[in-house]
This record gives C-alpha cells, sequence and structure tokens, in this order.
C-alpha cells in the first residue's frame, strides 16, 4: 500500500487548499501520540491519511478505514500532500500516469443501499482470492451478475485489472467484509452463495465466515432453491460447518456433501491442496423456502448531537459493553477548539466494524460512510447517540 517517508517537517504549513488534484479537507491531532490525521478529497472521494512521527523521520501512509479500493487515488494524494516535503523513502511513483481501474465494477459498501442489479440471475463469491473462479464463472455465464466479495484490498485490486483485461461485463467486485455486506444484500436476490477455501481460524474462531449468523443471513438472501456452496480442504473446518449448518437452533435444513468432487476450474489453493493429495469436502446447503423483505431504514444520523467540550471527559478508553454489542473509541483526534475526529470500533462481536466519527459544533456524522445497515449497528448507534448526548 502507497506510503512516503519524509523529514520532519512544521505541519502547519499544511492548510485547507488544493494540493494538486488533492483537497486538504482538515488536519487533526492525536491526543494520546504526536501522530495527525489529515482528512483529503480527491476525485470526490474522502479519505484520510496517517502521518506517523518518529524521531528521525515520519511515515505518510493510507488510513485502512476510509481507504477507498481505486489506490492510484490514495497514491495522487500522498504524492500531492508531499509536494515540497523532504522525501526520505518512497513506494509510489508521484505523478506516475495513473493506472485507471474497472471503477464501474467496484462497488463500496453504500451502493448496496436500495441496490438495483442489472441482469435478474445473481451469485455471490466470498473470499474470492485470486479469482480464479470467480473469473471462470462470469465468462460462462454471461446473463448471469457475480459479486465477488474480498477483504484483502491487493486481491481486490488484482481482479478488478484482469476484468478490465479481459472485457468482462457482468462482475462487480466489494473490497468489504463479507459477513458484514451479505446483511446488505435483499432478500432472494441470489442463486448461489460460493464460500472456497475460507480461512479456518482455528485460533480466532470468531474471525470464520462460516456462523450460525452467516448461514442465517445466507438462507434469507438466496432465492427458493438458491445454494450456498462450502469448498475447503480443512476436516476440521468441514466438520465445524456441518456443526453449524445442523445446530440446534437449526429447524430445518436441506444438506448435501461431497468429498474430492472436481470442478472445472482448480484455484490456486486448491491446487497446492491437490499436489498434497488432500481431501476436499463440499457442504451444500438448499434454501428451502422465499424469505421475508429486510426492512432497511436505519437512520444513522446524529440528529441535534455536536461537540462539546464535556465530551472529551466523558469517553472511557475502555470498551463499552452492552447485552450482544459494544462500542471502543480506541482514539480521539483534535481538529480545532470546536471539532473532534473519533475514531471507534462498533457492533456485534464477532463481526464488528471501524468508523469514524466527525463532530463539530453545528453537526456530528459518520467519516466516509455510516456502519453497515444491521440491526446490531443500529442498536449500538443509539447507544453511541445517548453516550455522546452530552
Ligand atoms: C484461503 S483464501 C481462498 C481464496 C479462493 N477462494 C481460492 O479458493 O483460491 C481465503 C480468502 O478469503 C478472504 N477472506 C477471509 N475472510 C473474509 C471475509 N470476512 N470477507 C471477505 N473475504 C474474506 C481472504 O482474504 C482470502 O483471499
Amino acid at each position: 500500500m502507497p506510503h512516503i517517508t519524509v523529514k520532519p517537517f512544521d505541519t502547519s504549513k499544511l492548510r485547507e487548499d488544493i494540493y494538486g488534484n488533492t483537497k486538504l479537507l482538515f488536519k487533526s491531532q492525536d491526543l494520546n501520540s504526536s501522530d495527525e490525521i489529515i482528512g483529503v478529497e480527491v476525485e470526490n472521494e474522502k479519505f484520510l491519511l496517517h502521518l506517523k512521527k518518529s524521531k528521525k523521520n515520519w511515515l505518510l501512509k493510507y488510513d485502512k478505514v476510509t481507504r477507498p479500493l481505486n489506490v492510484s487515488l490514495v497514491k495522487q494524494a500522498i504524492g500531492d500532500i508531499s509536494i515540497g516535503l523532504e522525501i526520505l523513502n518512497s513506494n509510489i511513483a508521484i505523478r506516475k500516469s495513473q493506472t485507471k481501474l474497472a471503477n464501474q465494477y467496484e462497488k463500496s459498501i453504500e451502493d448496496f443501499i436500495d441496490i438495483d442489479f442489472p441482469l435478474d440471475s445473481v451469485s455471490i463469491e466470498v473470499g474470492f482470492g485470486s479469482g480464479k473462479h470467480l473469473l471462470h464463472q462470469a465468462i460462462n455465464n454471461p446473463n448471469r451478475l457475480f459479486i465477488g466479495i474480498e477483504i484483502h484490498t491487493p486481491s481486490a485490486q488484482q481482479v478488478l485489472r484482469q476484468i478490465e483485461l479481459k472485457n468482462i461485463e457482468n462482475i462487480w467486485i466489494v473490497n468489504y467484509d463479507a459477513r458484514l455486506l451479505l446483511e446488505m444484500m435483499p432478500s432472494n436476490s441470489c442463486s448461489n452463495i460460493f464460500v472456497h477455501f475460507p480461512v479456518p481460524w482455528d485460533k480466532k474462531p470468531y474471525r470464520r465466515v462460516i456462523s450460525t449468523s452467516f448461514l442465517e443471513e445466507s438462507m434469507r438472501v438466496l432465492k427458493k432453491n438458491g445454494r450456498l456452496e462450502l469448498r475447503t480442504d480443512s476436516y476440521k473446518y468441514f466438520w465445524y460447518s456441518l456443526d453449524t449448518f445442523l445446530g440446534e437452533d437449526i429447524a430445518k435444513t436441506a444438506l448435501e456433501i461431497r468429498k474430492n468432487e472436481s470442478l472445472d476450474i482448480t484455484s490456486k489453493y486448491e491446487a497446492r491442496w491437490l499436489r498434497q493429495e488432500k481431501d476436499i469436502y463440499d457442504v451444500f446447503v438448499t434454501a428451502q423456502d422465499n424469505s421475508a423483505k429486510r426492512d432497511f431504514d436505519f437512520d444513522f444520523s446524529f440528529d441535534n448531537i455536536v461537540y462539546k467540550n464535556s465530551i472529551l471527559d466523558k469517553i472511557s478508553k475502555k470498551p463499552i459493553l452492552f447485552d450482544g454489542f459494544f462500542c471502543h473509541f480506541e482514539r480521539i483526534y483534535r481538529v480545532s477548539q470546536s471539532a473532534i475526529l473519533l475514531k471507534l470500533t462498533l457492533g456485534s462481536f464477532d463481526r464488528p466494524e471501524k468508523k469514524y466519527i466527525w463532530m463539530d459544533n453545528g453537526m456530528s456524522y459518520y467519516f466516509g460512510s455510516p456502519p453497515v445497515k444491521t440491526v446490531t449497528n443500529y442498536k449500538t448507534h443509539l447507544k453511541i447517540k445517548e453516550y455522546l448526548n452530552v
């Protein structure tokens, strides 16, 4: 990911102004370290840059939470802001002609609010990695839309490049946590949800893709007779998934299991396991009924809650726990006497989200985008509103 190392400089020289193609929106000071966060806007995308300071040199880098998928925007912003600074090290070619990504195929989480699909038939692939299976499916089913959801940004970018090179028009790429994105999908909208070779996360099971809530969401999103298709080389994960799919809370289910079934296309991971002669397991879960429509009408605004000095005394550094969800204010950045930026983690314990809240004496809002519209996030938001209302 793009970053640059510069010699320490007087940051008061950076002002709210236009730098090349980048608009500097604000600067803010971390109240617990010397680091600064810089708000920028490039090509109508607003995101944050992080100025991480050590004694001899400072690192100007992207911010993970607000980063746009189009990495050239981040490069542009870092390049523009650092002009005139003494650069010690850089992994970006400033002002290099930008590699244009297949932008129309890149979707953000906000695009899924009131989404309309261009094709009637839709499939999802969760964690597509190098994208071999996703690309193969899309090429062979031109009348179906394939939504690939991948949490790892370089993989998402690499597949976007291939979509452009191969001129494929029926893929959307979303660089996000699939467990959250699924909650934004309309009910009864998909024919298949592929989960091929998910990371087993044996030591951190809360990070697994497959869970009871993922199963419930998948069954809601799938049309009647649509299938959730898990493929794994992990014997342990296979049994964990079966346990989940047949769990006590699951009233009714239709499962199909296969062992060592070959597919038309072999992914990089699968090829490795096959060379090692490992067994491969498929578990298919069929949606047996249509599901009720999901109401996405959650309001994530802050109404009349605005910045007051007493907020700083109130904010606890410890996570605030509620029944089944939490919020944790991790960092406070001061923008001015009357404005701050809060970095927080919020939502359910197994699928938390990181966000920023902008607060000044006129308004408050989630910087970049609001949390994903789930019931749990909404309940957390109401608690955050109560908490910040001093
Ligand atoms: C072991 S790789 C398998 C990749 C590909 N499916 C294949 O068969 O080659 C697992 C992939 O899932 C992605 N991943 C893990 N957790 C995810 C999540 N919550 N949402 C979306 N992608 C995820 C990882 O970044 C990684 O690319």
